[in-house]
């Protein structure tokens, strides 16, 4: 049986994909910080007809060093220490300007976007190494192909993942263990909804904030459901040998194309005009 270890479980990509694979016969463990959020899981797995026994839920605040420690050493007892993949899915953005943003603000954002990661991936790799053909998965973002202003914190932890991903893909494969690379483009998951923008009544960037936290927000029109993307993953995951990335949405693939083909002042350019930041 397959087994996967899923963070951040209780919304958006990590819940759907963690019913998705149990319904596949994945064995899921399916992890969140908050517990009492398994319901919500547990209702949609009824809903699609996936086994609740293939779902166990286990506790993990990613941001929390001795939670990472209690999680995986749960995980690894519960597989008798082989794992077919983890999937490191929770993740977060703090939103504002990096000059307004405390110093334990954004910290945490790199605790839990990428030290995290890090440090859990760590931990499980001796179980996906004894499985012979496993996957590290990471939720990455199209921050790396469009600049993000006030989000420059979160964009700083993925392009950080993605560089780390390359490579550790190469140190791992001689296990038979595939690093994957997911970039979503604009969904509408529960991302963004409960960030409330940093902006100190004596910023400096008071007047760039009106302007543009409006645009920002009107974005989130042109955002998508998670499904398919969800279930890109799930594909993905199954495959015997996945490719390094995959851009979940047309909006990533355009975004992954102008990053390749276009200079950095094009993209800064159209972005100052979205958002109305421009000097
Ligand atoms: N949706 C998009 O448009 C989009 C675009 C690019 C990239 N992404 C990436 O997609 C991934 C999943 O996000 P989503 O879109 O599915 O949004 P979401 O619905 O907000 O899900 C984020 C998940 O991360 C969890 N999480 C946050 N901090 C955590 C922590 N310290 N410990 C454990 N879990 C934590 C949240 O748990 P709680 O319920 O407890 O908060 C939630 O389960 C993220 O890595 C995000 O960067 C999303």
């Amino acid at each position: 049986m397959k087994t996967i270890l899923v963070t951040g479980s209780s919304s958006g990509f990590g819940r759907e994909v963690s019913v998705m694979l149990a319904k596949r016969g994945w064995q899921v463990f399916a992890s969140m910080r908050d517990t009492a959020k398994q319901d919500r899981l547990r209702e949609l797995a009824d809903r699609v007809g996936a086994p609740q026994s293939a779902l166990e839920v286990v506790p993990l605040d990613v941001a929390s060093e001795a939670s990472r420690a209690e999680a995986a050493r749960h995980v690894l007892d519960a597989t008798g220490g082989r794992l077919t993949a983890v999937l490191h899915n929770a993740g977060y953005t703090t939103t504002g300007f990096f000059e307004d943003l405390p110093t334990e603000v954004y910290r945490h954002v790199l605790e839990t976007n990428l030290v995290g990661v890090m440090d859990l991936t760590q931990r499980v790799l001796p179980a996906l190494r004894a499985d012979g053909s496993a996957r590290i998965g990471v939720v990455s973002s199209n921050a790396v192909n469009v600049p993000h202003p006030m989000f420059s914190v979160y964009a700083a932890t993925k392009w950080a993942l993605e560089g780390w991903c390359e490579a550790l893909a190469i140190e791992v494969r001689p296990f038979g263990v595939d690093v994957v690379v997911f970039q979503p483009g604009n969904h509408d998951t529960g991302f963004g909804g409960a960030t409330v923008p940093v902006l100190p009544p004596s910023s400096a960037y008071r007047g760039f904030a009106e302007r543009a936290l409006p645009k920002l927000t009107g974005l989130g029109r042109y955002s998508r459901g998670s499904y398919k993307a969800s279930l890109r993953i799930c594909d993905v995951l199954d495959r015997p040998r996945p490719p390094l990335r995959t851009r979940l949405g047309a909006d990533d693939v355009v975004a992954s194309w102008l990053a390749k083909f276009t200079p950095y002042s094009l993209r800064r350019r159209m972005v100052e005009r979205l958002t109305g930041l421009g000097g």
